[in-house]
């Protein structure tokens, strides 16, 4: 395929669009390099109300799509014809599609239907989870070694705000879930956890940043279910532990900040993270895949990302940790497994292409569960 770059090795330029949750976010993605990566956050608008508010997120977006996509071309150095028209060295685009706010979802998949159709390019619809695992190809230069795995087949560990799964990857659009949680997610136990610790909305960076100066054995908080040999996930005890010890604590008349603060929060990362591990220790036995990513916004936490390593380390597994600033939601990811998926030859009809609140994989039976409020 043609492309500004010359027909590079790295594959289609592909223009990204993420906007499942709450962050608008445009790329341009070169096959496996990143041209441009522009996000425009909402999370200060969400933060008074202690999560996102499906509504005010759709509507956001609306005021925020456009200008950004102008951003991420503009910073991509993508030429475009005056007063309209297809831009230069765009072979495709790719759109977050599922799962997601669905309201929030259509704004995105609106928006890359219509350029689809203006300019006359393929469009292919993106999971966002299979997404966040591919993130693990992506890199700065043409220069960079590539990054991503190297065997056929990889185990990718997927952590978010709304989703935790083990998922067995052969390829683009072929991401077998082998195990998930069955209630809360990684993001959402920090999430929900620092709330009742009086934290603001994401959760998870402000526990993180608080947990460096506390100890992690302070508190004794459930690390998931016992005695399983599946690969399920279960994050719901350990909320309602911790409300417990945060009660017990107020109860003896002690605030909570300074000291015993930090010592909750060690305690809630490593719990977190002992599970994380444990489970995904038990999928590399199981499977004796060679190489594990892990991805998504709890991927960008510094503890988890030490832990893998040793649980890797021991099994000679090749750990690749997702860069942190392509862990969190962002469009380059859409667009480079976009790349992916155009160059293996999948795309869908502009007309037809849907936004679909639920996780089902492409092709697969769905797995994993919606986030809950
Ligand atoms: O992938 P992501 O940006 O959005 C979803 O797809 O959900 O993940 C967001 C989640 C939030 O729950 C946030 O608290 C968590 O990732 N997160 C972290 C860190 N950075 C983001 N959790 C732990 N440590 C971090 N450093
Ligand atoms: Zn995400």
């Amino acid at each position: 395929m043609a492309s500004a770059d010359g027909p590079s090795a790295s594959g289609p330029v592909v223009l990204g669009i993420e906007t499942s949750c709450d962050e608008t976010a445009v790329a341009v993605v070169a096959g496996d390099v990143v041209r441009s990566n522009v996000i425009a956050t909402q999370i200060p608008i969400h933060r008074r109300f202690g999560g996102v508010v499906p509504e005010i997120a759709s509507r956001n977006h609306l005021e925020a799509i456009l200008p950004v996509l102008n951003e991420a071309l503009d910073q991509a150095g993508v030429a475009r014809p005056r007063g309209g028209g297809r831009p230069a060295g765009v072979d495709a685009i790719a759109v977050t599609n599922r799962p997601g706010l669905i309201g929030a979802l259509l704004v995105g998949v609106q928006t890359a239907r219509s350029l689809a159709l203006a300019w006359d390019l393929p469009i292919v619809g993106v999971h966002h989870i299979e997404a966040h695992c591919w993130a693990s190809h992506l890199r700065s230069s043409s220069d960079e070694d590539r990054p991503g795995p190297r065997a056929d087949t990889w185990l990718a560990l997927a952590v978010s705000g709304g989703h935790t799964s083990l998922l067995r990857v052969t390829g683009p659009g072929a991401m077998e879930v082998l195990g998930a949680t069955l209630d809360d997610a990684a993001g959402e136990a920090f999430d929900k956890t620092a709330k009742l610790l009086g934290l603001p909305y994401p959760g998870g960076p402000e526990i993180a940043a608080l947990a460096d100066h506390g100890d992690p054995g302070a508190f004794a908080l459930p690390r998931g279910m016992r005695g399983r040999s599946d690969l399920a996930f279960s994050f719901s005890g350990l909320k309602t532990a911790a409300r417990l010890q945060i009660e017990a604590a107020q109860d003896d008349g002690r605030s909570l900040q300074g000291q015993l603060l930090a010592d909750l929060c060690a305690s809630t990362q490593e719990a977190i993270v002992a599970q994380l591990c444990s489970v995904t220790a038990r999928a590399l036995d199981q499977t004796g895949l060679p190489e594990l990513v892990v991805a998504g916004g709890v991927a960008a936490n510094r503890a988890l990302r030490a832990a893998l390593g040793r649980v890797c380390g021991e099994r000679g597994v090749r750990l690749i940790a997702v860069p942190p600033r392509w862990c969190t939601d962002n469009a380059a990811m859409i667009a480079g497994y976009g790349a992916a998926l155009i160059a293996a030859g999948m795309r869908d009809d502009p007309h037809g292409l849907d936004a679909v609140a639920s996780p089902t994989l492409r092709g697969r039976p769905p797995t994993p569960r919606p986030r809950s409020a």
